[in-house]
């Protein structure tokens, strides 16, 4: 370094922390001036005018994730919950149709019974949906198969967030009720449009 450099240096540090009515003299102001909002700061930017802007819906800010131990493993304790911790509507269980359709579809097949086109190119067949055993399996159970894989079936805790997974539960049940359906089930205006279609007199 130039030796006139350290007395230059001294006077422009004198600049800075001394009481003084005057504004201080910035000579490299990057660090003072950045190109950043303070929170509640206005801008022409948006429409609305606010630089802070309000939560991207489907997503959550790290640590405020609100949501119970149970509705994201579907057990309470060591337990499986035997019921969906969701309120279940229609739209709910079309959701479950049609995430368990692209997802689970492929081996289960639509219908659950076990022979997806995966299945049939080699891929060891699952049980059926309708099944005993799978009717037995309490919802949480069903969760934790979708969210953890179980055996012979992979996890798919990446590609189904956990409110899908939810709403697949209520479609398998959909299904296996499907299954085991019987005629009282049917409103008995349409009872004869069954009879017509499965050819059964
Ligand atoms: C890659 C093929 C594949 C896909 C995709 C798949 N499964 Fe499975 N599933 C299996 C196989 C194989 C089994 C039998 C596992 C075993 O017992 O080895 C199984 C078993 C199950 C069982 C019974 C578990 C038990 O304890 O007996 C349930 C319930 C189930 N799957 C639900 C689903 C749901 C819901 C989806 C969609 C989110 C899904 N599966 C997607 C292959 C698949």
């Amino acid at each position: 370094m130039k030796r006139w450099c350290i007395p230059l240096l001294v006077v422009l540090a004198g600049c800075r922390g001394q009481a003084s009515s005057d504004p201080p003299i910035h000579l490299f102001g990057d660090m003072d001036w950045q190109p950043k909002f303070q929170p509640e700061e206005g801008t022409r930017l948006f429409p609305d005018g606010r630089a802070m802007r309000p939560i991207v819906e489907g997503t959550v800010a790290q640590g405020a994730l609100d949501e119970s131990e149970a509705y994201r493993t579907g057990k309470d304790g060591e337990t499986f919950l035997a019921f969906a911790p969701i309120t279940v509507d229609e739209a709910v269980i079309r959701r479950g149709q049609d995430r368990f359709n692209i997802y689970c579809a492929p081996c289960h097949d639509q219908s659950g019974s076990g022979q997806g086109m995966v299945v049939k190119r080699g891929y060891p067949p699952p049980i059926d949906l309708a099944s005993e055993r799978a009717l037995g399996l309490p919802d949480g159970e069903i969760f934790n198969v979708i969210t953890n894989g179980v055996r012979n079936m992979p996890s798919y805790r990446k590609q189904i967030p956990v409110k899908d997974r939810w709403a697949i539960v209520t479609w398998v049940r959909v299904l296996q009720h499907s299954q085991h359906a019987r005629i009282d089930d049917v409103p008995e205006a349409q009872r004869g449009n069954i009879a017509k279609e499965s050819g059964t007199p």
